[in-house]
């Protein structure tokens, strides 16, 4: 193997590939059989040593058994018996590939493995991209059928990014993240069942149920230590992994776009590229994990990742459907005054949007509401120092709109079956190329002739009774609408390079690496309860940065769960993300006012160290929660701890911050206290939480010596 600094190798005597990060090594081999087969994932090892790894085998090998070597990508033939990624079907009838290995290349950071079936006109592409200074490898595939017009099509029943493989370890636990609408990223610690456990969605969106980011561990890991290894796919329709441990020990999964019974028609000479699904190892524990996802998410996924989050203004749960200028102009000056930096206007402003029974898709101001439209007050909040940020949801129509009556047939459809409404509305199909160009046109006229700084991008329903009347292959719509919603976006940026978009799907029901490329943040979840907000926070965490969860402070009793709690308390949850307010403001005492100006205030002050610095998560929800975020040159340090409630005789104790380094001193600006490093490290700090339920509290440290 030549030697050579470069982060892929491949080593064509040995049919050996070696991929590697700063902590991690990857290693895959050609196998006599063409088939690219998993080696090695894990802790750095030494290239000869990897050179002499002997090829797997497995202790109840027999004829009944399946080959040894876990695949990079498993096809249906062959001595195979779990789950497939590459699930495809021959006019004749004849399923799978059987491969020739046909070459590699390598450029930069990516490796790129050929195959061609022996037999078939099908040919893959096995991508992987190793990013500089980062433990993640990306994977996708590229699937092409090779054959001339008179060969017939080939079938895809399932077309995964990657498989993954872990060395085999004494026991395995699944942590993945669950939820429904209002308790989005519930975060899991199961033992993985030896069974094919799948976790997906059928919904056409990533959904609030589950989220395709998992983590694998032996069951020992925790937050500061052990061997973790996770993967997260970069996509937003429907998706699929599942997880399979085999009765002799071995843990692989495989995932992708599309769901169970979806089928792709590939006709002579197209390709079928998948979505990207990354994957790192530590053996930093949970913690590393989530650190180098959210350095990746930066570095690699977000496209203005260093751009401060402004502070906003979201005027929904203050005036739901009942807006009008005068109402909004209200709002949104008493925003400015507190600090806001951006006012979005939130559903209602359209058509006959006076509830959610009509109007969506009617995408013009409603004259009786904005009788000159909505410059007038763009200008106004532009005048007032704040961005102008508007509510969009452009794939979806409510039946009561003239977009339906004018287009009946751009909604996902079948035409025999009774269509399912949702929130009173049906979904465009963005897969027709007309229906995209409107959307497009539709968007880039409201940005333009408005002014509009920025788009909360909705999506409040799913995909049901799936059809596209008249299209061969009517499944392409669960792959094509999600990429032309990505392209919509993606145009809009180019176009308007001002304008930034938030995600959102009824809170959220769309947030992965796919979305995150193309938008600057997500609404988090339609509950801003914070006591509840504290465990969807942290199960938000795991993945994504800070700067792309949109909190909101807003309104006590809390809307959606009647909790009462103290403002400071609500804006201390908030300052764990993109903090926003949603409150009716006018309801708010000249008291609140001026303490939320103050909080806003102190955000702002720490909002480097939270969007773009580290975050280390010191104790999950459940007594007292609290995450230390550290600039990225280690001397500003902010922490923020939140106890909703508290037992009698049980003193919260000092909280340990084994981020800090013990050699340095560390002052309080806020209190003037200097304290020793080892101290903090060891005994950790007094949070000083106040008495009684909702308490909560920010300190700031400064690295002095
Ligand atoms: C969704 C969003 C909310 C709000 C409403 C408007 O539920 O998540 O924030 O925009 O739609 O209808």
């Amino acid at each position: 193997m030549p030697a050579t600094s470069s982060p892929v190798r491949f080593d064509p005597a040995r049919g050996l590939a070696v991929l590697r990060t700063p902590n991690s090594v990857y290693v895959i081999r050609v196998g006599s059989d063409g088939s690219p087969r998993h080696v090695y994932w894990g802790a750095a090892l030494d290239t000869d040593d990897l050179a002499a790894l002997p090829a797997a085998h497995s202790p109840a090998d027999s004829s009944f058994e399946a080959d040894a070597d876990p695949d990079e990508l498993a096809p249906q033939s062959g001595a195979r018996f779990g789950p497939a990624g590459l699930q495809v079907r021959y006019a004749d009838g004849t399923r799978g590939a059987q491969w020739t290995f046909t070459g590699h290349d390598i450029e930069g950071g990516k490796l790129l493995l050929r195959l061609t079936d022996r037999r078939y006109p099908l040919a893959a592409e096995l991508v992987y991209r190793v990013r500089p200074d980062s433990d993640v490898i990306e994977r996708w595939v590229e699937l092409t059928h090779t054959g001339g017009d008179d060969s017939g099509p080939i079938t895809v029943d399932r077309l995964d990014s990657a498989s993954w493989t872990l060395p085999t370890l004494p026991d395995y636990r699944l942590t993945h993240l669950v939820g429904g609408w209002n308790s989005e990223f519930q975060l899991r610690r199961d033992r993985l069942p030896v069974a094919e456990t799948v976790l997906t969605s059928r919904r056409g969106l990533t959904s609030h149920h589950a989220n395709p980011w998992l983590a694998l561990d032996d069951g020992t890991a925790t937050e500061e230590r052990g061997e973790v290894w996770t993967t997260a796919l970069a996509w937003s329709g429907s998706w699929r992994v599942t997880v399979h441990r085999d009765p002799v020990g071995r843990t692989t999964w495989t995932g992708g776009f599309g769901h169970d019974g979806l089928s792709w028609t590939l006709a002579p000479g197209e390709t079928l590229r998948t979505p990207v699904f990354a994957g790192l190892y530590t053996p930093g524990g949970f913690g590393a994990a989530s650190r180098a996802w959210h350095t990746y998410v930066r570095g690699g996924v977000l496209p203005d990742p260093d751009r401060d989050r402004p502070v906003v203004y979201n005027s929904w749960e203050a005036t739901g459907f009942d807006v009008d200028h005068d109402g909004q102009l209200r709002l949104a000056e008493l925003a400015a005054g507190l600090g806001a930096e951006l006012f979005v206007l939130d559903d209602g402003w359209f058509g006959a949007r006076t509830s959610d029974r009509a109007g969506l898709g009617d995408w013009t101001p409603r004259p009786s509401a904005f009788p000159d439209g909505l410059r007038p007050l763009a200008d106004e909040v532009h005048r007032l120092g704040m961005a102008f940020g508007l509510w969009v949801e452009p794939e979806m129509v409510n039946r009561d709109s003239d977009l339906y009556r004018a287009h009946p047939d751009w909604v996902v459809h079948a035409p025999s079956r009774e269509a399912t409404e949702q929130r009173n509305q049906l979904m465009l199909n963005f897969a027709r190329p007309e229906v995209e160009a409107w959307a497009h046109h539709t968007l880039d006229r409201l940005v333009r002739e408005n002014d509009v700084d920025w788009l909360k991008w909705d999506a409040n329903r799913v995909v049901t009774e799936a059809g596209w009347p008249g299209q061969r292959d009517p499944d392409r719509l669960w792959i094509d609408h999600t990429r032309a919603v990505y392209r919509v976006m993606d145009r809009l940026r180019a176009d308007h390079p001002r304008l930034r978009i938030e995600a959102c799907a009824g809170g959220g029901g769309r947030v992965d690496l796919g979305i995150l490329a193309r938008t600057d943040q997500a609404w988090t979840s339609d509950n801003t309860d914070p006591v509840d907000r504290i465990t969807i926070q942290h199960g938000f965490s795991q993945l994504f940065p800070a700067q792309t969860m949109a909190t909101w402070v807003t309104d006590s009793p809390n809307v959606t769960t009647g909790r009462t709690t103290p403002l400071r308390f609500r804006f201390h949850v908030a300052a764990a993300g993109a903090l926003g307010l949603g409150g009716d403001l006018t309801h708010w005492s000249e008291e609140e006012l001026d303490q939320a100006a103050a909080l806003v205030a102190r955000y702002k002050e720490i909002r480097p160290l939270v969007q773009r610095g580290h975050q280390h998560r010191l104790s999950g929800p459940g007594g007292v929660t609290a995450v230390h975020y550290i600039s990225e040159d280690s001397t500003e340090h902010a922490v923020l701890a939140w106890r909703p409630t508290t037992r009698f005789g049980h003193h919260s104790p000092a909280l340990a911050l084994p981020a800090l380094d013990p050699t340095a001193r560390y002052l309080d600006p806020d209190e003037g206290t200097t304290y020793s490093g080892a101290v903090l490290t060891r005994l950790g700090i007094d949070l000083a939480l106040p008495d009684g339920d909702y308490a909560s509290s920010l300190i700031r440290l400064r690295r002095v010596g």
